[in-house]
């Protein structure tokens, strides 16, 4: 079986990129490069020890796309490439429109023209919005609060539309928890550009000291410290479930939603507790004010995933911070 993996250099795709290689997959990989860089392509081979079929450019460019359905027989796609930044969303929502929803139409019109109509899309839990209780299942409803929420949840209507138009179809709609960790190697891992948004690659350039201070952004949330509370998922466990929804699809047509979490809920505090004891590295910190947008609580029930799909995330907080301070101190000495 031969898969097209789109932004697969990057964080998540290339974690994906090597599991599917791994399992005997064939792969061919599209990426332009604009969070992501050619080191993590290197670093997938040397993981695998296997070539792939790599095209630098955009999933928006159809003569691009065309090129890759010409020259390889494409058994199913595994979408991820996308702009992934929720603030940088709110200032520019054109561009993440632009950018996340015609990539997926170029691409879902392309697969159709060559008989190719298996997909497992990236989405997210932030297509829950604010939910009103806990833990999350897949039948919650369904909010944006940001335009990279509004875009995911975009293109999970899109593709539902697209079933109900063909039933032929084979959709998997994954919707991620908060991805954190690196491969154990330390060869591939989250290496955002610049200021780090999310809190664990920020966590790992304050321990560093490339950052004065982690801000943890707010201790007056109803949550047991006052922080939020998020579920993380090392991103090995989160490439798995992607291995496990084609497996899902092969089995036959239909479209099938799942939350990829642990399950279990981490606040900021925890978490840098648990990277100061996994890592033996301090975390310099303060408490500031809350982040606009954010919800105090999320995390996932994963049980239709485990039923449906017989994955279940298994590696624990540890391991998520451990394995990410080894890539960011693995990626000074390349
Ligand atoms: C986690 C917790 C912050 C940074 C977002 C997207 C989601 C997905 C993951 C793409 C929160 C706190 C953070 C910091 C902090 N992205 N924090 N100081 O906001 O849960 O989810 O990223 O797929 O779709 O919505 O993740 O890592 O930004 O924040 O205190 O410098 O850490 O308040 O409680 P978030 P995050």
């Amino acid at each position: 079986m031969k898969i097209l993996v789109t932004g697969g250099a990057g964080y998540i795709g290339s974690h994906t990129s090597a599991e599917l290689l791994q399992a005997g997959y064939d792969l061919v990989v599209i990426d332009n490069f604009s969070n992501s860089a050619p080191s993590a392509l290197r670093g997938i081979k040397t993981i695998t020890n296997r070539d792939f079929s790599f095209y630098q450019g955009d999933v928006t460019d159809q003569s691009m796309l065309d090129e890759i359905f010409q020259a390889h027989h494409i058994d199913g796609v595994i979408h991820f490439a996308g702009f992934k930044a929720v603030g940088e969303s709110v200032q520019e929502p054109l561009k993440y429109y632009h950018n996340n929803i015609l990539s997926t139409l170029v691409l879902c019109k392309t697969m159709a023209r060559y008989g190719c109509k298996s997909i497992v899309f990236s989405s997210s839990a932030t297509v829950y919005g604010n939910p009103s209780r806990l833990p999350i299942t897949e039948d919650f409803p369904l909010s944006a609060t940001n335009p990279y929420g509004s875009s995911k949840l975009m293109i999970e209507n899109i593709l539902g539309d697209l079933f109900i138009s063909d039933q032929t179809w084979r959709i998997a709609l994954l919707r991620y928890f908060n991805p954190v960790g690196a491969h154990k190697s330390g060869l591939i891992g989250e290496n955002p550009k610049g200021i780090p948004n999310n809190l664990m690659p920020y966590i790992v350039k304050a321990a560093k000291g490339e950052l004065p201070q982690l801000n943890v952004f707010g201790d007056d949330y109803e949550t047991r410290d006052g922080t939020g509370i998020r579920d993380y998922i090392h991103v090995v466990d989160l490439s798995i479930g992607h291995i496990k929804a084609l497996e899902k699809l092969a089995l036959g047509s239909g479209i099938f939603t799942y939350n990829l979490g642990t399950g279990k809920g981490t606040s900021v505090l925890e978490m840098i507790t648990a990277f100061e004891k996994s890592t033996g590295q301090k975390v310099p910190y303060r408490v500031g004010k809350r982040r606009p947008g954010d919800i105090a609580a999320c995390y996932a029930d994963p049980g239709k995933a485990e039923r449906e799909l017989g994955w279940k995330a298994e590696l624990d907080l540890e391991a998520m911070c451990r394995d990410a301070w080894y890539f960011s101190v693995k990626s000074d000495q390349i």
